[in-house]
């Protein structure tokens, strides 16, 4: 069975014309297909880089990364990978239904590429009915990340990289939003991999739990939940197990500060 990633004393950082910036070196990394994986961590421990590199928004410095059964530049090309970002990165101009088929006209397919009813269906499986023709400013920050997140999933990734997506929200729309992220990737299948820094999302949401800590960044504990959550990895956030698995990650944290 191929991976969703693979990854091998993975060095990450930034290139630099007198020195490189190494952000994170050695990573180990097995991701399983169709997996949920939460990554919970510090600022500056190189969770964004970790994911711009598996997005092949950003060369590894170096080591070894399969995503995908093939190279990251790979499954980019063949637009296996969605991406949302902690802001909604829509563009103003353009209408709710315009920005979530961006990345199908951007690609140089064009509309007809689309299956009929794509983007309806996306609407409608976000909770956008009756919002296509807006505009971002006439949006909540809430109504804004769905709209993200649906055009993050236009293409069907097979990997979905969410990189702190619900930070920005109020505590109530973001536990709304991670049932609905729940929901999407238990009807699409899709891999998902989930940085946050808040330990309750975090564990809400994953199957597993990365806890990375910085200077330098690295993985300092891989909690599987597996035992504490039902078949389906959902759970209840009041249930004593979760609380005391979220006491175990607080407790992984403050180790390595
Ligand atoms: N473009 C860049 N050039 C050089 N260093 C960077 C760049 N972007 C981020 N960094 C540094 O890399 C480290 C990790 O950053 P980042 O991956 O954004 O952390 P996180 O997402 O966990 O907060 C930080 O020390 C940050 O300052
Ligand atoms: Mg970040």
């Amino acid at each position: 069975m191929t991976h969703a990633v693979a990854a091998k004393g993975l060095d990450i950082g930034y290139r630099g014309a007198d020195s490189d910036v190494i952000v994170a070196a050695g990573l180990d990394l097995t991701i399983e297909t169709g997996a949920f994986l939460s990554i919970l961590g510090p600022s500056g421990c190189g969770k964004s880089t970790l994911l711009r590199v598996i997005a092949d928004l950003l060369d590894p410095i170096g080591g070894h990364l399969e995503v995908l059964g093939a190279t990251a530049s790979d499954a980019r090309k063949k637009r296996q990978i969605g991406f949302v970002f902690q802001d909604a990165t829509l563009l103003p101009w353009r209408t709710v239904r315009d920005n979530i088929e961006l990345p199908a006209v951007v690609g140089g397919s064009n509309r007809q590429a689309l299956a009929p009813g794509r983007t309806d269906e996306l609407l409608s499986m976000l909770g956008l009915d009756g919002l296509d023709d807006r505009y971002p400013h006439q949006l909540s920050g809430g109504q804004r990340q769905r709209v993200a997140i649906a055009r993050a999933l236009i293409d069907e990734p097979k990997l979905l990289l969410m990189d702190e997506p619900f930070g920005a929200l109020d505590e109530i729309t973001r536990d709304r939003l991670n049932n609905e992220l729940l929901a999407i990737w238990r009807r699409t299948g899709t891999t998902i991999l989930f940085v946050t820094h808040s330990i309750q999302e975090a564990v809400y949401l994953g199957q597993k739990v990365m806890v990375m800590a910085a200077n330098p960044g690295r993985v300092v504990d891989l909690h599987d939940l597996g035992d504490v959550k039902a078949a389906d990895n959902s759970c209840s956030r009041e249930d004593p197990e979760i609380i005391a698995a979220m006491v175990a990650m607080r407790q992984s944290l403050e180790a390595h500060p």
